[in-house]
């Protein structure tokens, strides 16, 4: 199996090369990515984790004709495509350079696809395409517009993918909808790299751990969950990316949409608590007033996913705490 994987130097991307090494012994795994929001070093560790060379590319997907020449040269079988922007306030601020690039990226890979007959497509998506609904959350329903242009990209892409799938009956696409990824490989040589102010909470919380930000904003204590602060379904990176490997191994023609998550919620107090349990570190913290567009409690309904790729996410809150600490803690930006 010929594999390209867009984005693959990215924080999901890297873990899932990890995991596609592990299922797939034998595939030829390359990467496309522009490093726009990756480095040179994240890739350098990846080959320390695999111990094997890259066939890394530094191209654009967006630039149709570099990537056609990619196809040209490989005769690739499956394509998952990471590759994108993410930050939803930026997509608030800037969103043609969201739209430009999480659609056009899309829309080149699949016109390739058709042309260079490659069969198989996985895709990230986010759960963000859910909107403002009761969870637990089932892949069924439909989709509410999302407040933000970023979540728009994640459900035009599923859009122009089920439509392709609907008319080429071999073209098959699993849509993976991530809940809230988080963690790092147990390594702790890649993980999520946050330039500059973390949107996040783990990245937020691990970079007051690390004395960089004095204390951490708890966006809201009066919602209608356990602690009154916000819960959500975090997820290990790592789990994450096997279920990307299983998501491959199950793929078959038609559209096939599956929630990334553990099933279970987790407010932020609880979060916090676990982070400083295991982690034997302070996490300074005050309550202020709730972060616009903020939903109180979104957790999946991951018993798809559990029936249809036989995956299951296995790593707890601990784990993901521990592991999360673990990268930041050694992590140096070059
Ligand atoms: P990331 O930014 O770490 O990785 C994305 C990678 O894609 C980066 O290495 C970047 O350099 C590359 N890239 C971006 N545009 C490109 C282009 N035009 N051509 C080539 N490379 C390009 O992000 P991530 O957290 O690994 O997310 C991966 C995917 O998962 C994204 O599509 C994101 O929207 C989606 N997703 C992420 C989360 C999350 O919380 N991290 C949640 C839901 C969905
Ligand atoms: N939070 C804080 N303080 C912070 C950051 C976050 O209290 O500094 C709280 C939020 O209010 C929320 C929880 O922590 O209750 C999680 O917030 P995140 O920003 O980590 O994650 P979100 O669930 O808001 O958003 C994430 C991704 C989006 C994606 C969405 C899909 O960032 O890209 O999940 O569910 F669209």
């Amino acid at each position: 199996m010929n594999i390209l994987i867009t984005g693959g130097n990215g924080y999901i991307g890297s873990h899932t090369y990890v995991s596609l090494r592990e299922q797939f012994p034998h595939a030829q795994l390359v990467i496309a990515d522009n490093l726009s929001n990756s480095t040179v070093k994240a890739l350098d560790n990846l080959k320390k984790i695999v111990q094997e060379e890259i066939l890394f590319h530094n191209i654009d997907i967006c630039h149709e004709e570099i990537l056609e020449d990619l196809f040209s040269k490989h005769n690739f079988d499956a394509i998952i495509h990471f590759a994108g922007f993410k930050a939803v306030g930026e997509s608030v601020d800037n969103p043609l350079k969201y739209y430009n690039n999480n659609l056009i990226g899309t829309l080149n890979l699949v016109k390739l696809c058709l042309k260079y007959d490659v069969k198989k497509f996985v895709f990230s998506s986010s759960a963000t395409v859910y909107g403002d609904r009761v969870s637990p959350i089932v892949e069924s329903l439909e989709l509410l517009p999302t407040s933000n242009p970023y979540g728009e990209t994640k459900a035009m892409c599923e859009r122009i993918l089920m439509d392709v799938a609907a008319i080429n009956p071999e073209f098959s696409v699993s849509i993976l909808r991530y809940f809230n990824p988080v963690g790092a490989h147990e390594s702790g040589m890649i993980g999520e790299a946050a330039n500059g102010m973390p949107n996040n909470l783990m990245p937020y919380i691990t970079k007051v751990a690390k004395g960089e930000l004095r204390a951490l904003n708890v966006f809201g204590g009066d919602y209608p969950t356990i602690d009154g602060t916000g819960v959500r379904d975090y997820i290990h990176v790592m789990d994450l990316a096997e279920g990307h490997a299983a998501a491959l191994a199950h793929l078959k023609p038609g559209t096939h949409i599956y929630n990334l998550g553990t099933g279970k919620g987790t407010s932020v107090l609880q979060l916090v608590d676990t982070f400083q349990r295991v982690n034997g570190v302070r996490i300074p913290y005050e309550i202020v007033g709730r972060r616009n567009g903020d939903l109180a409690s979104v957790f999946a309904d991951v018993s798809k996913a559990e029936r249809e790729l036989q995956w299951q996410a296995k790593r707890t809150i601990e784990c993901m705490c521990r592991d999360a600490w673990n990268f930041e803690k050694n992590y140096v930006l070059i």
